[in-house]
């Protein structure tokens, strides 16, 4: 695939479009009823003013951080994200491929259409899972298990999700997955209904063996409930407005969170993170790192894992510049004070 018309990631959406199928751009870009949240998100990000310094030396730029341990070479995760044959035929496999070329942590989604073991055989960096929590306590466990003994570091147990939101985009398009793909995880099941509570994350973090993260924390009263039943991270996400619509943006909604957490555990955060001016921005207000989920989907359509490597070598690249450009060589000198009052 010719790539070479592809400047920003906004660029890989348009090329995405006219590559799927309708019923498969319409479930990645769509959010839940009116969409509020969704433009939210890009909206508070573009709204935040930088407010940058100069002179300061920024001939080399050190853009790692360390997560429970690892170190990753810049701040950006791929979200997982759901099906990803319907996007490429390749799927998960080409995700992996183009996420590990990037040095990107791959989150893989318990709604993944290929199997775990297949994508760790093409990953050359390392893989988090996301979960499910079902009401199936046997199958549950067994994924964890599973997950862990292929080597997944991380867990990401999706909390936002008791049941889907009001989809109504792909009810329009009537969404379902295609002949000949199916999700070896999901168990039939598309929409969840599961009696999750955080009585059953306790007991899902008493067996785990890798830190576990919960995903879609918006509340700061969540975020200490999480700590304390002994939760290692947390994933402030709105879930890309597709779950429940005029809820904050999630950069708006940061702030409160890290506070209330202050550096007890790390925060992870996305939705909407579209350019490098807006990773500079979450990790100003405080958060670890990043995920993006649609820009990884549209990459992968347009390119397969050429696609997703460069749409995360693109969206690395502004992050560098608007670092040098901001006056911040490392991580750590990226404050609040980046943000302009
Ligand atoms: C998602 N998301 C998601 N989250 C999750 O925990 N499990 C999943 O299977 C999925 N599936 C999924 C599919 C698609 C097509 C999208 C767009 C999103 C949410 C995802 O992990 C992440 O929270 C958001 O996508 C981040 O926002 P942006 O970067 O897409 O704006």
């Amino acid at each position: 695939v010719d790539l070479s018309g592809i400047i920003n990631l906004f660029d890989f959406e348009k090329m995405a479009e006219g590559k799927m199928t309708k019923m498969a751009y319409e479930y990645v870009a769509s959010g839940a009823a009116d969409e509020f949240t969704v433009r939210w998100n890009r909206q508070a990000l573009d709204t935040l003013k930088l407010n940058p310094n100069v002179l300061n030396d920024v001939s080399t730029l050190d853009t790692s951080v360390t997560l429970f341990g690892h170190k990753l070479p810049y701040p950006i995760l791929v979200a997982p994200t759901a099906f990803h044959k319907i996007m490429h035929p390749e799927g998960e496999l080409a995700t992996a491929r183009g996420a590990s070329k990037a040095e990107a942590i791959y989150v893989v989604s318990s709604f993944t259409t290929t199997p775990l073991e297949e994508i760790k055989k093409v990953a050359s960096e390392p893989l988090w899972f996301q979960l499910y929590v079902r009401d199936d306590k046997e199958f549950t466990k067994n994924l964890v298990q599973k997950a862990e003994s292929i080597g997944c570091r991380a867990l990401c147990i999706t909390v936002d999700t008791p049941v889907g939101g009001a989809r109504n985009r792909q009810a329009r398009v009537n969404f379902k997955l295609p002949e000949g793909v199916n999700a070896p995880y999901a168990n039939g099941e598309m929409i969840q209904k599961m009696p999750l509570t955080w009585k059953e994350m306790e007991w899902l973090i008493s067996f785990a063996k890798v830190p576990v993260l919960l995903k879609g924390i918006l509340h700061p009263d969540d975020a200490e409930k999480a700590i304390q039943i002994g939760a290692s991270g947390i994933i402030v996400s709105n879930h890309s407005g597709r779950n429940l619509d005029t809820v904050p943006a999630t950069i708006e909604v940061l702030p409160r969170i890290v506070e209330r957490v202050n550096k007890r555990i790390p925060i992870l955060m996305d939705g909407g993170i579209r350019r490098g001016t807006d990773v500079l921005k979450a990790i100003a207000l405080g958060a670890n790192a990043v995920l993006v989920g649609k820009p990884i989907c549209f990459g992968l359509a347009s390119g397969g894992a050429e696609g997703v490597t460069k749409t995360l070598e693109i969206l690395r690249a502004e992050f560098e510049m608007a670092m040098a450009l901001t006056g911040r060589s490392t991580i750590a000198s990226i404050d609040k004070s980046l943000i302009w009052k």
